[in-house]
């Protein structure tokens, strides 16, 4: 993605510090946090949460805060919303506390649907349900919507198991690839969707896909740590209006 200075190619092309900063990283995360045998509750932008062993901890790490309170900003009145790679289900939760009809939380792994369902009974929003799902295959194919959104794993690799999803997509993200393209068939004319990726992604690629499945994007806010910012984006339909399949 073109993040205002230059084109960023990323992730599979790290200096070696950095691989290491990295490698170590996702050896703590994955050791004490994703891979942790226990449910554990925290309280995260106005709800309380279940986290499920296996569950991308949304206190933790700290996209899914700053996603939720932009979400929460929005004005979402009588939206059809659907969510790729819900985890916890903050994020779905946030677009129904900002007003949407009816929210769709998909996920890949069960113990994420579980605790996406379990949250929305838990905080009071019966508008959002949960389904497990590789990317928007449960979801039928005539069916579109005015808002997606996704904060998809930031990193390629193969992942260990379903924990590890949340943070690996596969060699040469090869499980987030088809979320462009299918994102651009399931999006209304006037839809949007929100994307939030990781500095440390590989952010020229993102731009790739973006581009080829018709869809243009801004950058709509940034968040800085030290060691890594994290970009939101707005993606809506380029004004051709031709998709290719
Ligand atoms: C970085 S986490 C974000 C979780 C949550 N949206 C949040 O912000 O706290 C990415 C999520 O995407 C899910 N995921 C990964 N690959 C997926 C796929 N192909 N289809 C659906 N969900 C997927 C993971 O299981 C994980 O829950």
């Amino acid at each position: 993605m073109n993040v205002g200075e230059k084109t960023i190619e990323r992730d599979d092309s790290f200096s070696p510090a950095r691989a290491v900063y990295r490698t170590l990283v996702h050896f703590f995360s994955y050791r004490f946090i994703l891979t942790r045998k226990q449910s554990t509750t925290t309280h995260v932008e106005g709800f309380d949460l279940a986290v499920l062993p296996s569950v991308f901890h949304p206190k933790i790490f700290l996209t899914s805060a700053f996603f939720a309170r932009f979400l929460q900003s929005l004005d979402l009145q009588g939206k059809n919303v659907v969510e790729i790679g819900t985890g916890s289900g903050i994020l779905s939760l946030s677009a129904a506390k900002a007003g949407a009809k009816s929210v769709i939380a998909l996920d890949i792994n069960p113990a994420a649907v579980k605790a996406a369902n379990l949250n929305a009974a838990k905080n009071g929003f019966e508008q959002v349900r949960a389904f497990q799902s590789d990317l928007f295959s449960a979801i039928p194919a005539e069916r579109k919507f005015d808002i997606i959104i996704s904060s998809p794993p930031s990193f390629s690799g193969e992942p260990r198991d379903d924990a590890d999803r949340a943070w690996h997509a596969g060699p040469g993200y090869r499980d987030i690839l088809p979320l462009f393209k299918q994102s651009a068939q399931r999006l209304h004319p006037n839809g949007r969707m929100y994307l939030l990726l990781s500095s440390d992604s590989n952010l020229a690629l993102m731009d790739r896909l973006t581009r080829s499945a018709g869809l243009s994007s801004k950058q709509i806010a940034k968040r800085s740590i030290w060691v890594e910012a994290f970009y939101l984006y707005e993606l809506s339909l380029a004004e051709t209006d031709l998709i290719p399949d």
